[in-house]
Formats: structure tokens, C-alpha cells, sequence
């Protein structure tokens, strides 16, 4: 069956070539604010390998500026920010030297003195997502706000919210006491989908028509020699005269004319009821 092995091959060579153009941006600390003069290191990863991504950003006075050019350390798709300061604030995400980009993170550096902790990247529905309001030295009781409306008072600082919903999309904000407001910060719900894309699992497909008739191809083809087979059989049974290939018999009448003019194939099917009839 090289068929078989070959779409096969080709099947999976198809996902995985869909798959490498994702990559995502990670962040440490993963945070989407953050206090000015932090460390902070960004990563573009890939399926496999991250060679070829390229850290680039949107900020209030300048955009597409890449790592290395005129900010931020570049070390292959790494790059590294030593004393981040207000100004870093923006839209960052992973370019590809072909021009394709990963999803984008907003970071928010503040030179005040609270600020709100909260996942870079979107939160999978049903998933629970805590917000962690701090000074730079504690965690002390917070309020916490969505949308400009109050929610609650927090003692610890932490504000966990369960089986995140669509319903929980927001600008958030948190006010500590003497100390002041943090900046806010958009909380985005994704749908749990059947397309995420997870370095562990390549059986998530990058959803394409290609890819949607390979499989349907994949999963057919073997099927195609016992239809072909099944079709002959019965094409050769309905031709034969009734009542003589049922019992598999040595007294089987010589042929008569009519019969003679049967083809090859009507004995390789007696060959073969016969064969299968002796084991
Ligand atoms: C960055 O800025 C450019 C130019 O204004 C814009 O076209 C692009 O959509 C921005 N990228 C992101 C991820 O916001
Ligand atoms: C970034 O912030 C803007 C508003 O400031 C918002 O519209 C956008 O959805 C945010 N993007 C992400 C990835 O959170």
C-alpha cells in the first residue's frame, strides 16, 4: 500500500508544516504590568524550533521597531530588556523573517506605585485567572475593579475569578489604600477551540481545506481495494447462472456453450471458492 503510506506522509508533513507558523510570545515575569526598571525577558517559541522570530513592538511614538534595533537585547529569538521603563509600553509579538506574527501581548510599565498582575496572554474560557494587585514591596488589601465599576475588596491582594466566561472580558484596575490606583489592563476570553496550538499536541491541525481532504483521503483509502473487490465479486456472481456456485463440488456439470463464453476471472473466482473451500 505505498498509496497509503504516501498520503499519510503527506498528511502529516501538511500539519506539520501548518503548524510551524505559530509561534507565541512568552514573557517572564509573566505579567502584563509591570514596575519600571524591572528585568524582563521576552521569548518567541515554536513548535520544534524558534529560529527566524524576531521580537517587535508598537509603542506610543514609535511602531514595528524590532529587538535590537533600538531597544531590548536580541539573543537569536530572545530578547531582553535590563531596566524597563514607562516608555516600553505597547503592543509586542513575534515577527517572522516572512512576515508572519504571533499573537500580540500588551505590557504596561509603570512608575507608580501599584500595579495590576494579570496573565499576558488570553484566558482559555472555563479556565480559573487570578489578579494580583501589589506595591512594590507587598501585597496588601486591594480593591479591584472591572469596566470602571467596583467588584470587591480583596485582603490579600488576590482576586481569583472561577470558570472565566466571555462575560468576564474587561478593563481591569485595582486601588490599594495610601498608595494609589494601578494602571488598567484588558483581560482577553478565548473559546476552549478545536484549533489551539500547543507545542506538546501536533494533533491540533491548523484548520485547512488541504488538510480537511488529506484526512478524509487518509481515512478512506484503505477502503478502496475491498470496495473494488466487493464490486468485482458481485459483477462476476450476478453473471453466473444461478444454483451452480453455491455447492462447491467435484460433479459439477461440463460447461455448455452459453457458459463457455464466461471469461477468465469467473475461474479465478471458482479457483478461489474452491481453494478457500479445501482450507
Ligand atoms: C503596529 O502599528 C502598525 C502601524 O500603526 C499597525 O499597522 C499594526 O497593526 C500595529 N500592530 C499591532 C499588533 O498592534
Ligand atoms: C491591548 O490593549 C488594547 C487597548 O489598550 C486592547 O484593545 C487590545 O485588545 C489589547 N490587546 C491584548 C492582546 O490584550
Amino acid at each position: 500500500m505505498e498509496e497509503t503510506r504516501l498520503l499519510r506522509l503527506l498528511f502529516v508533513t501538511s500539519l506539520l508544516s501548518g503548524s510551524t507558523h505559530q509561534a507565541s510570545l512568552k514573557m517572564s515575569p509573566d505579567s502584563s504590568q509591570l514596575f519600571k526598571d524591572k528585568f524582563v525577558s521576552l521569548r518567541c517559541e515554536e513548535d520544534g524550533s524558534s529560529d527566524g522570530w524576531t521580537v517587535t513592538r508598537n509603542t506610543t511614538t514609535r511602531t514595528r521597531t524590532q529587538c535590537g534595533a533600538d531597544w531590548g537585547r536580541k539573543a537569536a529569538s530572545s530578547c531582553t530588556i535590563s531596566y524597563i521603563v514607562p516608555r516600553d509600553s505597547g503592543v509586542y509579538w513575534c515577527e517572522s523573517t516572512e512576515g508572519a506574527a504571533s499573537t500580540s501581548i500588551n505590557i504596561t510599565v509603570s512608575g507608580g506605585a501599584v500595579i495590576l498582575q494579570s496573565p499576558v496572554l488570553p484566558v482559555m474560557e472555563g479556565d480559573d485567572v487570578t489578579l494580583t494587585c501589589t506595591t512594590k514591596t507587598s501585597n496588601l488589601s486591594a480593591d479591584f475593579y472591572k469596566d470602571g465599576s467596583f467588584i470587591r475588596t480583596e485582603p490579600t491582594g488576590h482576586m481569583t475569578i472561577r470558570h472565566v466566561s466571555r462575560s468576564d472580558e474587561g478593563l481591569y484596575k485595582c486601588h490599594i489604600r495610601e498608595h494609589g490606583e494601578s494602571p488598567p489592563s484588558w483581560i482577553t476570553v478565548t473559546g476552549k477551540p478545536a484549533t489551539t496550538t500547543s507545542p506538546s499536541a501536533p494533533c491540533h491541525p491548523p484548520v485547512s481545506v488541504w488538510s480537511i481532504v488529506l484526512a478524509i483521503l487518509c481515512s478512506l483509502f484503505p477502503l478502496v481495494p475491498l470496495v473494488l473487490l466487493v464490486l468485482q465479486l458481485r459483477r462476476l456472481i450476478s453473471r453466473k447462472p444461478k444454483g451452480n456456485y453455491l455447492p462447491v463440488s467435484m460433479e459439477m456439470a461440463p460447461p455448455t456453450q452459453a457458459e463457455q463464453g464466461l471469461d477468465d476471472e469467473y475461474d479465478d473466482v471458482m479457483a478461489a471458492v474452491t481453494t478457500e473451500h479445501h482450507l
